[in-house]
């Protein structure tokens, strides 16, 4: 069927009109054009489409959190979701290779003509790292320049809005918070945690004593397992923790901390394990966003080494700090410090294993 004849037509459907017409290589108005232009306009357009899926994606996941009443069914399609953004990070990670097939040379080519745009002026990428919750007073600044100053208009007015509404990051910790699992009948996790962690440490501490040592090398051990004690009954008071989040050494309320504890140890328990895959997945894709950060880093030192970068930044010093400093999930990353074996880990009674229905949504 042709183009005229056919209401859908690949080419009509797929605007490839407009999406082939859009790219135009600025280097060709001198002496002739850099050959590597095209590639770098369809790279940064490719990653921009990618960035536009990604978003599709979150902001679905975000309106199913916001629900006050969340259907487990849509835990599994938040799960599948997230994986797909996990995907997609591997991809964009991996586009760096292609771009890499430029080397520096062919780079100052056109660099010239490139000046002030950066990806800086990322809006989707801007969009992306607000709506998973990166606070405006967590980002590393560079030049006293707030990073929404790249933006005016509408633009500038979506990021400020985005900054003060629910992140994914926000909604998440509120549905944690809700889990109506730390305090059961019969079971208080908490205080049944503290005592299988004690079990644990003092297993450990008999093993060190009876084991054939040197009494410094006993001393040492020893020493170790009571500074290990002192995190977990640290990690565990809740004073401490609100002390510990008024410093920002930590994100995640007391609560949603808890029980993003009580998932990770109970994530056989067949209700609690799409959230463990849930929490799991974001995890992943701060680890995916922070990977994709140092390849970045890295070609930008091949490209530039310590060239300033277009956008006014010191370049790769900037681009450095970012990396650890914008990861978001680190707290859920952290939870790992305080799993235990499984053999330590209290039993649930029968009562709660049955009441653990599939209706643990408020
Ligand atoms: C030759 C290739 C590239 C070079 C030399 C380069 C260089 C830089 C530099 C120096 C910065 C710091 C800001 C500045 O002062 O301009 C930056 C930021 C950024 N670039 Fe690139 N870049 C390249 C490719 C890409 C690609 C393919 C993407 C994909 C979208 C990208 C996305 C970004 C983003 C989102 C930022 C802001 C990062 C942040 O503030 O955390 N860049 N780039």
């Amino acid at each position: 069927m042709s183009e005229k004849t056919s209401s859908v037509h690949y080419i009509n459907y797929l605007a490839l009109d407009k999406v082939l017409d859009a790219q135009h290589p600025i280097s060709d108005k001198g002496k002739g054009a850099a050959h590597e232009e095209m590639l770098f306009i369809i790279i940064h357009q490719t990653y921009e489409l990618w960035f536009k899926q990604i978003l599709h994606e979150i902001q679905s996941a975000m309106d199913l959190f916001k629900a006050d009443k969340i259907d487990e069914s849509n835990i599994g399609i938040i799960v599948r979701r997230m994986d797909r953004v996990n995907k997609i990070m591997t991809t964009l990670v991996g586009q760096l290779d292609i771009l890499e097939t430029m080397t520096s040379l062919d780079f100052l080519d056109f660099r010239h003509h490139l000046s002030p745009a950066s990806g800086f002026q990322s809006h989707q990428f801007r969009k992306l790292e607000v709506m998973l919750g990166l606070k405006i007073k967590k980002r590393h600044q560079f030049g006293g320049c707030p990073y929404h100053a790249q933006f005016e208009g509408k633009k500038k007015e979506e990021i400020l809005e985005l900054e003060e509404n629910n992140s994914l990051f926000s909604l998440i910790e509120k549905w944690l918070e809700r889990i109506p699992f730390l305090k059961m009948e019969g079971f208080d996790f908490i205080s049944k945690y503290e005592g299988a962690v004690n079990e644990m440490l003092e297993k450990e501490i008999a093993g060190i004593k009876a084991a054939n040592l040197t009494d410094e090398d006993r001393a040492l051990r020893i020493r170790m397992i009571e500074e290990n004690k002192k995190y977990f009954e640290r990690v565990l008071s809740e004073d401490e923790h609100n002390k510990a989040m008024e410093d920002g050494e930590t994100t995640l309320s007391y609560k949603a901390t808890m029980s993003a504890l009580l998932i990770n140890l109970y994530r056989d328990q067949p209700i609690l394990h799409l959230p463990y895959q849930f929490l799991r997945s974001l995890v992943e894709l701060d680890h995916k966003i922070a990977t994709w950060r140092f390849r970045h880093v890295q070609m930008v030192e091949k490209m530039l080494g310590q060239k300033i970068g277009t956008g006014g930044s010191s370049g790769q010093g900037y681009l450095k700090q970012t990396v650890d400093k914008h990861k978001l999930f680190t707290d859920l990353a952290n939870i790992s410090t305080l799993m235990i074996s499984r053999s330590y880990l209290p039993e649930l009674p029968k009562n709660i294993k049955d009441t653990l229905g599939f209706n643990y949504t408020k």
